[in-house]
């Protein structure tokens, strides 16, 4: 698998000397700067580190990441995940496809008094899933092995989110029983969400959920996300 970052492109910084365009280092970690990420994620920082550099170490080896995405690992996958958490509402998180951990295992290193329960069907993912949620000390993470749309006796979220899985239709169809009543979904899309919003248009009636298509930016001088928020109608 090569998860492809939901956001396109990515960032362009316009100046060639931009630490951005640094193309030392293993990942972009060096080129972002260790104060900024810091100050991004505060205390949590550490943690969410050893979960990044173990998907470095493990990701391609283990089929998780393509080895482009070394590179970028911070800035397209990390960065990019971390950008869901203002949207999360109280309760129970569940991640739905979660791969390599993305957002999912971000989420739970940076709310670790949180339930982060992640979906996911492919085994040898799950092993993935748990054995990085070990390694890393995640006690917050429950792995469930299978696909959404099948898991609905076994999992009930309070905020559900998702990343490159599947266009908006589907993960309404599939995900809206597994919403808690008053439950929501913040989903990382790319920038073609608002196409996504209106292609799904019957989907969101049928299922009476509203559709807010949010900008949630991360470090300064980085493109911000674009976060789907799909609300009950009121
Ligand atoms: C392209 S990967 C993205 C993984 C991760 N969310 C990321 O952003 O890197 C899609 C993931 O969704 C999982 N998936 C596919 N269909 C699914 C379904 N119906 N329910 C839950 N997960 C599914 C796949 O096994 C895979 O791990």
């Amino acid at each position: 698998m090569t998860p492809q970052a939901p956001q396109g492109p990515g960032p362009q910084p316009a100046d060639a000397s931009s630490p951005l365009n640094s193309q030392a280092g293993h990942t972009d970690f060096d080129a972002l700067g260790d104060a900024p990420l810091g100050q991004f994620f505060g205390k949590r920082f550490e943690t969410v580190r050893v979960f990044a550099e173990l998907l470095a170490a493990e990701g391609e080896r283990r089929g998780l990441i393509g080895p482009r995405e070394l590179d970028r690992l911070w800035e397209r996958h990390i960065l990019n995940s971390a950008a869901v958490v203002p949207f999360l509402r109280e309760g129970r998180i569940v991640d739905v496809g979660s791969g390599a951990g993305l957002p999912g295992l971000v989420i739970a290193a940076m709310l670790p008094e949180r339930e982060v329960v992640l979906v996911e069907p492919m085994e040898r993912r799950v092993a993935w899933l748990e054995e990085a949620a070990a390694t890393v000390g995640l006690a917050n993470v429950v792995v469930i092995r299978g696909r959404a749309e099948e898991v609905s006796d076994a999992v009930t979220a309070d905020v559900l989110t998702a990343r490159a899985v599947a266009s908006l239709d589907k993960l309404i169809k599939w995900c809206l029983p597994l919403l808690a009543p008053g439950g929501q979904m913040a989903l990382l899309k790319g920038r073609s969400a608002a196409d996504e919003i209106d292609r799904a248009k019957y989907a969101l009636r049928k299922a009476r959920l509203v559709a807010h298509l949010e900008s949630a930016p991360t470090l300064p001088g980085l493109e911000p996300t674009t976060v789907v928020r799909l609300t009950r109608e009121p």
